[in-house]
C-alpha cells in the first residue's frame, strides 16, 4: 500500500453554545463530579439547543471548512457525512446538509460510529483519485438526543459537535495520507448499540416502553477492547508506512475516555505532550471527536506543516480506523 496525494484544503468545527457540566448532571442522575472526572476525564460537554440538530451542526462545520479552503459550496463535488446520530432514519443526513449548503452533488452517510471520521478520510481521499476534485467529509453528532437521560452509565459520557474537512488532490503529488487501517469485529456488535428502530426490532409501543431506542453500552468490555483496537490499528498503520511511533508529532485518538487515551498512548510509546486531549471540555462526541481535537490544535498553532499526525478511532460495531497524515501538504 502506498500513500495517497491528498490535501486537506480546509477544515472547520461547530459545537453548540450550551454547556452541560458534571455539577448539572449531579442534579439529574445518581453521579458525582469526582466519579466522572476520575473515571473519564470529562468535566463538561456541549449539548444541542432546541433549534440544533446533527444536520445544523454538520452544516456549520462544513461551511467553515469550505470557507477556509477558499471555496464556495457549489465547488464541492462529493460529500460524505459520518454520524451515529442521524437527522432521521431516512433520508440520509447528507440530504439535509446538502440542502442547507445549496449542494446538488452526490452525498451519502457513512456509518462507522466513532471511527467514522477516519473511515471517511480514507474513503474521501480515495475518491479524489477517481476524479472527484473537492470532497467534503463531515463528522457530526447530537448524541445528547440518543442517550437515555435516566442512565447514569451513558448520559455522563456523550456530547454534541461536528468537524469537517475539504479534501482535494495534492497539487505536488506528494503522498500525505501515508497509510491507514480499517477494521470491524461484528462479533462485538452487541456491546454498544441502539437495539430497536431498525428491521430487526421495528419501533413499537413495547420497544419505546423498554427504552430500546436509546444507546446502551457494556462499558468495561468496550474499554478493554478499545485500548487493544487503538494500539493494534495504530501500530499496523505505522508499520505500513515504515515509520516509528517516535516519529509521530501528534497522536489524535478518539476522545472516549482519558484512561483509554493514556493506556493506548503509553503502549504505543507516545508521550502525553504529543497526545491531543480535549475530552475534558467536550466529552465523547463520536465521529466529531477526532476533528474537534485535531483542528483545535491546528488553529492554535500546535500542529504545524510537516508534522506527522496519527489519528485513531474505535466504536460501535466494533469498528476501528487509523490513519497517518503529513499535515500541511498542498
Ligand atoms: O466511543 C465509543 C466507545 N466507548 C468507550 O470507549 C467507553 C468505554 N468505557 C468506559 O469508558 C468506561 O467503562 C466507563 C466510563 C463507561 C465506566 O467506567 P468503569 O471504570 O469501567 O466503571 P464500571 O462500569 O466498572 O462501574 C464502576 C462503578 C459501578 O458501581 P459498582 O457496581 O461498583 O457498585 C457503576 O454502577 O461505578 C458505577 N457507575 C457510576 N457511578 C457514578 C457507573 N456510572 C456511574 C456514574 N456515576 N455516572
Amino acid at each position: 500500500m502506498t500513500g495517497l496525494p491528498v490535501a486537506l484544503a480546509g477544515w472547520g468545527t461547530a459545537v453548540p453554545a450550551t454547556r452541560l457540566t458534571n455539577a448539572q448532571l449531579e442534579a439529574r442522575v445518581d453521579t458525582s463530579d469526582a466519579w466522572i472526572v476520575e473515571r473519564t476525564g470529562i468535566r463538561e460537554r456541549r449539548v444541542a439547543g432546541a433549534d440544533e440538530t446533527t444536520a445544523t451542526l454538520a452544516t456549520d462545520a462544513a461551511a467553515a471548512a469550505i470557507k477556509r479552503a477558499g471555496l464556495s459550496p457549489t465547488d464541492i463535488d462529493l460529500m460524505i457525512v459520518a454520524t451515529a446520530s442521524p437527522e432521521q432514519p431516512l433520508p440520509h443526513t447528507g440530504a439535509f446538509v446538502g440542502e442547507a449548503l445549496g449542494l446538488r452533488c452526490g452525498s451519502f452517510d457513512l456509518a462507522a460510529a466513532c471511527a467514522g471520521f477516519v473511515y471517511e478520510l480514507v474513503v474521501g481521499a480515495a475518491m479524489t483519485r477517481i476524479g472527484y476534485e473537492r470532497v467534503l467529509v463531515v463528522g457530526a453528532e447530537t448524541l445528547s438526543r440518543i442517550v437515555d437521560p435516566e442512565d447514569r452509565t451513558t448520559v455522563v459520557l456523550f456530547g454534541d459537535g461536528a468537524g469537517a474537512a475539504v479534501l482535494t488532490p495534492a497539487a505536488g503529488g506528494e503522498p500525505s495520507l501515508l497509510a491507514w487501517d480499517l477494521g470491524c469485529d461484528g462479533g462485538a456488535a452487541g456491546l454498544l448499540e441502539i437495539p430497536a428502530g431498525g428491521s430487526r426490532r421495528p419501533a413499537s409501543a413495547r420497544t419505546v416502553a423498554a427504552r430500546e431506542h436509546y444507546l446502551r453500552m457494556q462499558g468495561q468490555e468496550v474499554f478493554r477492547r478499545a485500548v487493544r483496537a487503538v494500539v493494534d490499528s495504530a501500530s499496523a498503520t505505522l508499520a505500513r508506512a515504515g515509520l516509528a511511533a517516535s516519529e509521530v508529532a501528534w497522536f489524535v485518538p478518539h476522545q472516549a475516555n482519558s484512561r483509554i487515551i493514556e493506556a493506548a498512548a503509553q503502549r504505543l510509546g507516545i508521550p502525553p505532550d504529543r497526545t491531543l486531549v480535549n475530552i475534558d471540555r467536550y466529552g465523547n462526541t463520536s465521529s466529531a471527536s477526532i476533528p474537534l481535537a485535531l483542528f483545535e490544535a491546528v488553529d492554535d498553532g500546535r500542529v504545524r506543516a510537516g508534522d506527522l499526525v496519527l489519528v485513531s478511532g474505535f466504536g460501535a460495531g466494533m469498528t476501528w480506523a487509523s490513519a497517518l497524515l503529513r499535515w500541511g501538504v498542498r
